[in-house]
């Protein structure tokens, strides 16, 4: 899968992409993520991004030129979409990941200040996603969210496949309840049944606990199954 990330701040993205399995997922050639400086596209002097908005108010808005123009430098691939973050988009999740990890390419184009020139939008952009209802300084964190996410469908990419298949969220409930070794730590001890060796119990028992951690924290999500399975 390619990405092709454009920012005014490139620099941003430096060390989250060399790190951990993205940074080996990226040296295998699994992966492939291309940063675009789009300040390199404005064509004056200054090279300017950002200008007042029309109608006044608070803020600056980045200018439609540079920004279509980076876009439209981007090679594309046969299934890529461009894709806009901003906090006015449609809300990012598990099930949107999944669909957008089908796809080839993602081009991320990285808003910033008070937003883009809406006319970007129409001539350059698919689709307008928000990682969350809360406003950041910019795209690019999403941006980095977006990869996170997507990454971990690409096939061998987690060396454990049947870990993607378990997390929370892929059955649209919250993940059960981890422990590891020491069987007593500080008194407390890991639940029985998980010591028990016997697979049945251990399932029940996990979805148990997802189920509770679920209706206790998101019941939302639990709505949300319901009305799937009502519905499919
Ligand atoms: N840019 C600023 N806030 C954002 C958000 N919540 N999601 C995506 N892009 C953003």
């Amino acid at each position: 899968m390619r990405f092709d990330i454009l920012t005014i701040f490139p620099g941003f993205f430096e060390s989250p992409l060399k790190c951990s399995l993205i940074g080996k997922a990226l040296l295998q050639k699994k992966l492939s993520v291309y940063l675009h400086d789009i300040r390199a596209f404005a064509t004056d002097r200054h090279k300017t991004v950002d200008a007042i908005p029309y109608g006044g108010g608070a803020g600056m808005v980045m200018k439609p030129e540079p920004l279509v123009a980076a876009v439209e430098s981007v090679p594309r691939q046969e299934k890529s979409l461009r894709i806009l973050l901003s906090p006015k988009g449609t809300l990012f999740d598990q099930k949107m990941a999944k669909e957008l990890a089908q796809k080839d390419q993602l081009i991320l184009v990285c808003g910033r200040y008070e937003g883009v020139d809406e006319r970007v939008k129409e001539l350059a952009i698919d689709e307008e996603i928000s990682i969350g209802d809360y406003v950041l300084n910019g795209g690019e964190a999403a941006a980095l969210v977006i990869v996170e996410a997507l990454v971990r469908f690409i096939p061998g990419f987690m060396g454990n496949e049947a870990s993607v298949q378990r997390e929370s969220f892929e059955e649209g409930l919250l993940e059960h309840p981890q422990y590891t070794r020491p069987a007593e730590f500080r008194g407390l001890k890991v639940p029985q049944v998980l010591q028990s060796g016997h697979h049945e119990e251990i399932e029940k028992w996990r979805r148990e606990q997802a189920l509770k951690i679920t209706q206790e924290r998101r019941p939302d999500l639990l709505k949300k199954v319901a009305k799937e399975i009502k519905n499919a």
